[in-house]
């Protein structure tokens, strides 16, 4: 079939973009989770019901507006663990640098490659793209979530913790894109997320209003130790994200909600501590949390390679 018409038929009948947790469902998202703890289990090899069809000649793009440790090398390693090839390209040696529109992009792309995962600045580009684009687009990070990094999350706290439906996560910080991620996870996942951030860096009111919509059980708090009382996670992030420059007005911000051994203690006693990573220590978190007994943050960091398995199979329609 011609590409002109594959480009219509996308449209009709979209490919599996991973592109935000709010638009997948709940038993899609619960499945992705357990075939990332199966793909754990098998290590290098990958179960066979696991595999996508003809993986060996599929190759995996990969788009970097901004900076990547994880995401890139975790990525990477999980298309060739599964089989396949990648490429990665880098925004600024793209002509996406100099103004090519995300939809030419996307239709240019898809007739090299079998899917994209793009890191992007604006969320809008990465939506432009998965329109249209005849192969899946993954969201890498954008300024508004962080998809991928919540599900190795839950596949974290699930390996200490056992399932995360019904337990409390408490999120401590700038209501920022993991946040966002987050949030629309309480929904699908029917967990309770407690928030405490500064009334000036709270979540969009789009995604709260999502989030009641769905009868989610999100709460925001003022006080850091309101949200943490009893909860079975503390997570935090960093205080300024990639591209934010306000950094001094920020860090004086956000200095209460700082998260250290006294706020740790208002958790459940058999608590656990996440962070995306980077981290910095001295200011969300002290040295003494991240690198004590109740962190997981190197695991959460491990299970992005056994999570992006898990999303990159679903997508190649595994
Ligand atoms: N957590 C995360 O996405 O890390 P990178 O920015 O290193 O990819
Ligand atoms: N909120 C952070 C996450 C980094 C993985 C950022 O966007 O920079």
């Amino acid at each position: 079939m011609s590409h002109r018409k594959l480009e219509g038929r996308a449209r009709a009948m979209k490919p599996r973009h991973f592109i935000d947790i709010e638009a997948i469902d709940a038993a899609t998202l619960r499945r992705i989770v357990d075939n990332a703890h199966a793909m754990k289990k098998a290590g290098r090899r990958v179960p066979a019901h696991l595999a996508p069809k003809d993986i060996a000649d599929q190759v995996l793009l990969m788009i970097f507006e901004k900076p990547s440790t994880r995401t890139r090398v975790s990525f990477d390693v999980a298309m060739r663990q599964l089989g396949g090839q990648t490429i990665s390209l880098n925004h600024a040696d793209l002509q996406t640098g100099r103004g090519e529109s995300p939809s030419d992009t996307a239709k240019v792309l898809s007739r090299y490659g079998d899917a994209i995962m793009i890191r992007a600045h604006a969320h809008a580009s990465i939506t432009e793209l998965a329109d249209n684009a005849t192969v899946p687009v993954i969201n890498g990070l954008t300024n508004r979530s962080h998809p991928c990094q919540i599900l190795a999350d839950i596949m974290t706290f699930e390996e200490r913790s056992g399932d995360i439906k019904g337990r409390q996560i408490a999120w401590v910080g700038d209501g920022n894109n993991v946040a966002v991620s987050w949030m629309q996870a309480a929904v699908r996942f029917d967990f309770a997320l407690r928030i405490a951030c500064p009334a000036q860096l709270k979540p969009e009111r789009d995604v709260i209003d999502w989030v009641a919509k769905n009868g989610g059980k999100v709460e925001l708090f003022d006080e850091a130790a309101d949200a943490v009382k009893g909860a079975d996670c503390v997570v935090t992030d960093t205080w300024v994200s990639m591209g934010q420059s306000d950094e001094s007005w920020r860090k004086q911000l956000l200095a209460p909600y700082a998260v250290d051994k006294g706020l740790m203690q208002c958790a459940a006693k058999d608590a656990i501590f996440m962070h995306c990573l980077p981290a910095y220590r001295g200011h969300e978190v002290s040295a003494e949390v991240i690198d004590g007994p109740q962190s997981v943050v190197f695991d959460e960091a491990e299970n992005r390679l056994h999570a992006q398995k898990a999303i990159l199979a679903w997508c190649l329609g595994a």
